[in-house]
């Protein structure tokens, strides 16, 4: 199925080729994440596994789980509520990783069917012996475009055998453990992550291109941030396909093509006879593309985000203002230089090259580790193909991904990629209840237990059993952690007030300062209270 996008599109189009189908050496690169078999030990280690293109993988994270194949459904093609199988995991035990074998019915609706009965996530064993393709999502399916959208569990295919082996043991009676692991799936060679995203201006292709128009809008913001931080270099791309050499003359290529049938895009509609024409859709991409190099001269390269959105709103087919005159408005009400982006897109009737679109045609064709671009939309974040859905929070993961532990920036600890783990057992992390204070911070990473600052006071320890307020200030917070006690009406406290964060009994009391300090014999309180330089000064605080 993963292939299938392509020849969809060949279909579609009838004359129109993608240029690089012709360059034989096309190549669709698999994006893969690592699967780790922890027990048992006969099928310990690691393989591989494609990451499926809907869903949410946890990019920079990793997840354990328990392998379970259904004793029916085996498929999953049918709802696992038919059958009573439930995949909910008790509390405190491991979520479950659903096994499914592929074949008769979409990768998706196995993924959708999995998550309804309470997967956490879906492993699909190939049928057939062969290397690891993409599980794309369907499309001008209309039954699934219920369901698609709203896949939030990430899915892998691994390969027959393993596939196999996974089912013997299972079988067998072992439990089978495994961790998915995203880590390594963005590779980050700089403290900068590079982006695109191959997009269409077309808004009405259905469900993908209001699942597109969509992400623009909501990313926009996030996009923005980054990019005016110099954290991120971004560069929109559009797909052109090219009409044979023979066909240029003919109806079709004459209505979806430009420069002669050199550019061209599918009818919107699939109808020649009504609506908007392929090369309306070419030419608006044109459009976009020299608003992001005229922007990105006068080094605003995010004001494309703005020009796309806007014109999203301002400029839709269906109110049919999708031209240019509604364009040049959107143009100059960004301020952006009209004659500037007139002269990048060139004459459409010229019979000879748009340089600018052939630097599209060529950009598709993969390069290094990244392959051909053929599934639209599509996002590369390093020159890595992005795998799952397209949306802010999973795509603000693989980008944060891209940054190397401690260098990406604070939008990547925010709210939208927050994993929440912390809430669940305190994610396993040091806590002081009383106190309200906890080692546990939720990250795009998943959680990680570090002591943590409050009111300026450092805590220091290994952040899951232990962490002591240490340096100055810290006998305000919970005393330190050390023995207090009021006797007549003064409070003596073992907690010094300094650098060390250690407790020790004031002068005139024995003991190891934490649980207790005893008076030694003899000494009045009295005196005690005038030697002491451990009278705590803030006996409210
Ligand atoms: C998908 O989610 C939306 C919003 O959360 C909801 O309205 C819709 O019914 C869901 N679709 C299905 C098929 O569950
Ligand atoms: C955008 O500008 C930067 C330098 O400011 C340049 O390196 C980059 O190649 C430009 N991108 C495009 C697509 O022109
Ligand atoms: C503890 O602190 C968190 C935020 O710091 C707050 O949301 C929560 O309500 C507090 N809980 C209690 C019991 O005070």
């Amino acid at each position: 199925m993963g292939f299938s996008t392509r020849l969809k599109v060949a279909n579609l189009l009838g004359f129109l080729v993608l240029i690089f189908t012709e360059l034989v050496s096309g190549r669709f690169v698999v994006e893969k994440n690592s699967l780790r078999v922890t027990s048992p030990d006969s099928i310990k280690g690691t393989h591989d596994s494609a990451i499926g293109n809907f869903g949410i993988p946890q990019y920079g994270g990793s997840m354990a789980g328990t392998v379970v194949y259904p004793k029916d459904n085996k498929k999953g093609c049918k709802s696992f509520d038919d059958f009573g199988i439930s995949f909910k995991a008790k509390p405190g035990a491991m979520p479950n990783f659903v096994l499914v074998d592929r074949g008769d019915c979409f990768f998706a609706l196995k993924v959708w069917n999995a998550q309804n009965a309470g997967a956490a996530a879906v492993l699909v064993a190939d049928d057939i012996a062969e290397a690891l393709i993409t599980m794309d999502s369907p499309e001008e399916d209309h039954a699934s475009e219920k369901y698609i959208a709203n896949i939030t569990i990430p899915s892998a295919l691994v390969d027959k055998s393993f596939g196999e082996q996974l089912k013997k043991a299972i079988s067998g009676g072992d439990m089978v453990n495994v961790n998915l692991d995203w880590r390594e799936a963005v590779p980050h060679p700089d403290d900068r992550v590079e982006y695109e995203l191959w997009t269409n201006s077309n808004d009405e292709c259905g469900v993908k291109c209001d699942m597109l128009m969509e992400f623009v809008k909501d990313f926009k913001g996030a996009a923005q941030i980054l990019e005016k931080g110099g954290y991120t270099q971004f560069t929109p791309h559009y797909i052109t396909w090219y009409c044979p050499q023979a066909f240029t003359i003919s109806k079709q290529c004459k209505s979806q093509c430009i420069n002669h049938g050199r550019y061209c895009a599918p009818d919107p509609e699939q109808d020649f006879s009504i609506g908007y024409e392929g090369k309306d859709v070419v030419l608006e991409n044109l459009r976009q593309l020299c608003v992001f190099k005229v922007a990105n001269e006068t080094k605003k390269p995010w004001v494309w985000w703005d020009y796309v959105t806007d014109f999203q709103i301002r400029c839709p087919m269906k109110e049919k203002k999708y031209n240019k005159e509604c364009a040049d408005n959107v143009i100059r009400s960004l301020g952006l230089d009209l004659k500037k982006i007139e002269k990048c897109m060139g004459d459409p009737e010229a019979d000879s090259d748009n340089p600018v679109l052939k630097e599209e045609q060529d950009a598709q064709v993969g390069k290094g580790s990244r392959g051909d671009v053929t599934i639209l939309p599509t996002l590369v974040v390093n020159n890595r193909q992005y795998r799952g859905k397209l949306e802010k929070g999973a795509v603000l993961k693989a980008l944060c991904a891209g940054f190397e532990e401690t260098t990406e920036p604070s939008v990547c600890l925010s709210g939208d990629v927050e994993t929440n783990e912390c809430l669940d057992n305190n994610g396993g992390c040091w806590i002081d209840k009383t106190a309200n204070i906890t080692a546990c911070k939720d990250t795009f990473r998943g959680r990680v237990c570090e002591c943590p600052v409050v009111n300026g006071v450092q805590f220091k320890g290994d952040g899951y059993t232990s962490c002591v307020a240490s340096g100055p200030g810290r006998c305000k917070i919970s005393n330190g952690g050390c023995w207090h006690e009021n006797r007549n009406g003064i409070t003596f406290t073992a907690c010094v007030d300094d650098d060390v964060g250690k407790c020790k009994c004031p002068p005139g009391f024995k003991g190891d300062g934490v649980k207790s300090c005893d008076v030694c014999n003899a000494t009045p309180l009295s005196d005690l209270a005038l030697n002491s330089l451990y009278i705590q000064s803030f006996m409210s605080g």
